[in-house]
């Protein structure tokens, strides 16, 4: 067997829900530069979300004989658990979710349907798969489980769960059924129970890249004010780029075990404006406005992870730092509202480019 024969066999497949995300990108992108096969489910909608799909194709040329995007949904049974025997990947990554907590207390049924009943759905598929071939499962669990009851932090992979929304109720279910598929069936799954993390691919209605957006668009005159919620809120934020490279070590290990990723730093919604306002030399309490509708109707008020385990038995460490995470993101920020701020002068009187954000959104988050 030549070199050539011996990349093609030992090249893995892994099969990506929730690839249009942000932790989908990153994930994808590190995978590729690994070799991986790449298969991503998309779900169809009228206007097309492929802005960070999109990205990894222009940044990865020959992404034609890595990267393939398929039709689904993780609430369709049918379809999750045909796609998984079909394709026969070597890696599930579970990312899909409703993944923002304040919409959840707006669409609790739809979110335990996404984030419980979907994440069963990608069990079962990879139970049966698994009598036929080996396959490994990553859950994306979440930090939220923990509700940030006071005197319970950092937190660890003991810490009791408490959530505090129908997102984390949802998530506190996909994680014992993640467990219950590994001592019930003997599948390879691992929750990662990972804290906040955040990037210039972060959605648009999370606070830091409302706030970062909300900076460079005031920055450049295009925006007046930001309104927002609780200040006092904190979290331990990391770089989303650091954890996907986690996700991945928990799939390589002997034995599936679960993880909490985190940096270990917990910083408050007011911080971190500080930090994203001095970055372009404002003050930001000339600018933000307080919105009772941000509030929602239980706050997990701090969360800090202590990630010890991940360091000792993954050898994974964050490489960010906050201040860099901060100034990452704003500087993005201000490269998009600079581009957009040009294009609109470009434009005829009366015309203007649509600047969908999270001050559209239809209900405030
Ligand atoms: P995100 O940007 O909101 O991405 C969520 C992804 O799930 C999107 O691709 C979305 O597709 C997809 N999705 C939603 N409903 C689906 C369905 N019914 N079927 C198939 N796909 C569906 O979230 P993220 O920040 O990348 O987070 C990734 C995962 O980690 C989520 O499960 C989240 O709950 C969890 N998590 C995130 C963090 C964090 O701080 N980022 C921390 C802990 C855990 P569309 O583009 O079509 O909406
Ligand atoms: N979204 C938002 N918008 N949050 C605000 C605002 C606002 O205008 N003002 C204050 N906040 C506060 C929220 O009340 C919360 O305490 C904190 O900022 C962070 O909110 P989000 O950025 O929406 O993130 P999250 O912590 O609720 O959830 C994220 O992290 C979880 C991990 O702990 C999401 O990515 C979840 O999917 C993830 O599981």
């Amino acid at each position: 067997m030549n070199a050539d024969n011996m990349a093609e066999t030992t090249q893995k497949t892994a099969l990506i829900t929730g690839i249009t995300g942000q932790d989908g990108y990153y994930l994808s992108r590190s995978l590729l530069e690994k070799g991986y096969v790449v298969h991503g489910i998309v779900r169809r909608s009228s206007s097309m979300n492929r802005e960070r799909t999109d990205r990894l194709k222009a940044e990865f040329p020959d992404w034609e004989e890595q990267l393939f995007l398929h039709y689904g949904d993780v609430t369709d049974a049918a379809c999750t658990i045909e796609r998984i025997i079909q394709l026969e990947p070597d890696e599930i990554y579970n990312l899909s979710a409703q993944s923002h907590v304040r919409v959840s207390f707006d669409k609790p049924l739809f979110t335990h349907q996404v984030n419980a009943v979907g994440a069963l759905h990608v069990l079962e598929g990879a139970r049966l798969l698994n009598r036929t071939k080996p396959v490994r499962v990553y859950q994306a669990s979440t930090s939220e489980m923990f509700g940030g009851i006071p005197g319970t932090s950092p937190q660890s992979e003991t810490t009791p769960f408490h959530p505090r929304s129908p997102y984390a109720c949802a998530k506190v279910a996909a994680y014992h059924h993640t467990v219950n598929y590994r001592e019930s069936y003997g599948l390879f799954a691992c929750n990662g129970i990972l804290f906040n993390h955040e990037s210039p691919m972060r959605g648009e209605n999370f606070v830091t890249r409302k706030i970062t957006r909300g900076v460079a668009w005031i920055k450049h005159g295009l925006q007046e004010r930001l309104a927002l919620g609780n200040l006092d809120a904190k979290r331990d934020w990391g770089f989303a780029g650091d954890y996907v490279d986690a996700m991945w070590r928990m799939l390589q290990q002997e034995s599936p075990e679960d993880f909490v990723i985190a940096t270990g730093e917990t910083h408050s919604v007011r911080e971190f404006l500080d930090c994203a306002f001095e970055r372009v030399g404002l003050d930001w309490t000339a600018y933000v406005d307080i919105d009772p509708r941000f509030l929602r109707p239980a706050e997990v008020e701090v969360l800090c992870g202590d990630a010890s385990k991940a360091r000792s038995q993954l050898g994974w460490r964050p490489e960010t730092s906050f201040r860099g995470l901060v100034e990452m993101m704003v500087d993005h920020d201000l490269e998009l509202a600079e581009r957009h701020r040009r294009m609109s002068a470009m434009l005829p009187l009366g015309v203007s480019i649509s600047t969908a954000s999270a001050s559209s959104s239809p209900s405030p988050t």
